[in-house]
């Protein structure tokens, strides 16, 4: 029978109903999740209050970070227990979902370690005056997170959250939940009290909803489409409810005529076929000065070629998508490109006798991609990458800043000060420069502009996000 984990126990939904799970691998249901509706969404926040309310809000920081760091190691004793679910839920390659779960153990151990020198201001007032600004939780938190890094997602938002003594809810997204429900457990066992954390599985249009218009909460964080995105802001609007959320992007990799193309190449591929290229930061664009695009697009397409497609535990490049509906989205947008006499310039492999009823698509390399073409602006979400040409620095910053998006975007060039004047210029939350990656570094700062969404995440900033400052003026004489 599926739970839902809420108030430190395992309970049915209210309803009794469940969702089936499909395996990304062969295509077929392998477990249910139970259907969470607004109601259980209620319980979960009355829980989250009373966490906030009681021994949970009143615990001392230094307390709370022992917990984080506890459940950090939990995460790590059980490694390849998660690892194994989140690869079966997800059907990313086994090595990869092993990273994830070390991001999520990381996640614990960073922000546990944070928890107890988040230190306030005194600010120079008046003569006879004290003023301190400290920072608090914000209180409930609601988190509702995709299906592309479920363990990773999950640490990104929950750890900076309970760090500031929030209390969370969390809405897994439908199609990959498994992971989360086994943490909430490891997380209990390592001291988290009842209330602080709790799972609502279920649908977006139903929990989801609950959840993002819910009067009882005091924050919400969203990772996800932009469409859904609105939705969310719309919902926390009516109750005056602070959004952080983060909604994909059109990354580009801009690689200059005096690039190390040795160093350049197999980051580039990798950076849009990871995960399938379903990964808000994929480096979905590459971006070629014109005198070397094609010296550059024959190398990068060779490394394209060797990407092998395969089951999750024989360690392929790339695994199947996630759902059937993701699946047929990401084929049409290939065919409509197809269609449209847009030239393939190279296709990964597949291996032999894949299930029949996976998600497996071929890794498509484009180009070149003219620039007012659909895949030159807007976000695939599979292992497509579009190859496009510009004459100098400012045709690359206009091309690389020419889309709704702004998430991360990196510079591939030898010449320290174009790679100085470049990250200036490129928008949007992350720029590497002659590396890239933004999954790894928990450290980081992390966010978009535009539609890729607003706030941020990771590193010690996060933690601004997930408090609120009040201002304690003392009049003493
Ligand atoms: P989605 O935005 O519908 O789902 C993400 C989460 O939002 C899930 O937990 C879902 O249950 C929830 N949700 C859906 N509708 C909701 C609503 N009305 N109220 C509250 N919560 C709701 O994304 P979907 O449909 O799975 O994927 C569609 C596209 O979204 C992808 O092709 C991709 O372009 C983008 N996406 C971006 C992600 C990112 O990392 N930025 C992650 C997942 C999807
Ligand atoms: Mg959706």
């Amino acid at each position: 029978m599926s739970t839902l984990y809420i108030d430190g126990r395992k309970v049915p939904a209210t309803g009794g109903q469940s969702i089936p799970v499909y395996s990304p691998v062969t295509g077929e249901v392998y477990a249910e999740i139970a259907r969470g509706m607004p109601e259980d969404i209620d319980l979960a926040v009355k829980a989250a209050r009373s966490a906030v309310n009681g021994d949970w809000g009143r615990m001392s920081a230094t307390e709370r970070g022992r917990i984080l760091v506890r459940i950090g190691n939990g995460v790590l004793a059980n490694i390849e227990e998660l690892a194994e679910i989140e690869a079966k839920d997800t059907g990313k390659p086994i090595a990869l979902a092993r990273k994830d779960i070390e991001a999520l153990a990381r996640y614990f151990e960073f922000y546990g370690g944070a928890a107890d020198k988040v230190h306030g201001e005194v600010i120079p007032y008046l003569s006879g005056y004290t003023v301190s600004v400290v920072r608090e939780a914000c209180g409930v938190v609601g988190h509702i997170i995709p299906w592309n890094y479920p363990a990773q997602m999950l640490g990104r938002t929950i750890a900076p959250a309970l760090a500031m003594g929030n209390a969370s809810i969390v809405k897994p997204a439908e199609d990959a939940c498994m992971t989360s429900l086994r943490f909430a457990e490891i997380a209990a066992e390592a001291g988290l009290p009842a209330g602080a954390l709790n799972i609502v599985t279920g649908y977006g249009r139903e929990a989801g909803a609950a959840l993002a218009g819910h009067p009882g909460i005091n924050l919400i964080t969203f990772t996800g489409s932009p469409d859904v995105g609105v939705a969310i802001q719309t919902a926390a609007a009516v109750n005056h409810v602070k959004c952080v959320l983060e909604l994909g992007g059109k990354c580009p990799q801009v690689v200059f005529a005096d690039a190390d193309l040795d160093k350049a190449v197999p980051v580039i591929v990798g950076a849009i076929i990871q995960n399938a290229g379903q990964t808000c930061s994929a480096g979905s664009r590459v971006l070629i000065q014109k005198e070397v695009y094609e010296d550059v697009i024959t190398r990068v397409a060779a490394k394209f070629r060797e990407v092998r497609v395969g089951l999750p535990e024989t360690s392929p490049d790339c695994g199947p998508i996630i759902t059937k509906a993701q699946f047929g989205r990401v084929n049409q947008f290939i065919q409509e490109c197809k269609d449209s006499d847009l030239p393939v310039i190279a296709e990964g492999a597949m291996d032999n006798d894949l299930p029949k009823g996976g998600y497996y698509v071929r890794p498509t390399l484009f180009g070149p991609v003219p620039r007012d073409h659909k895949l030159a602006r807007e976000e695939v979400f599979g292992p497509v990458l579009a190859a496009l040409s510009f004459d100098d620095e400012d045709d690359a910053v206009a091309l690389a800043n020419g889309t709704d998006y702004g998430l991360v975007a990196s510079i591939w060039s030898e010449n320290g000060a174009r790679q100085q004047r470049m990250a200036k210029r490129l928008e949007g939350g992350q720029v590497f420069i002659n590396c890239y990656g933004a999954g790894g570094g928990v450290e980081l700062p992390f966010g978009g502009i535009r539609k890729s969404g607003h706030g941020r995440e990771k590193g010690l900033l996060a933690l601004d996000e997930f408090s609120i400052t009040k201002t304690v003026v003392s009049h003493h004489g």
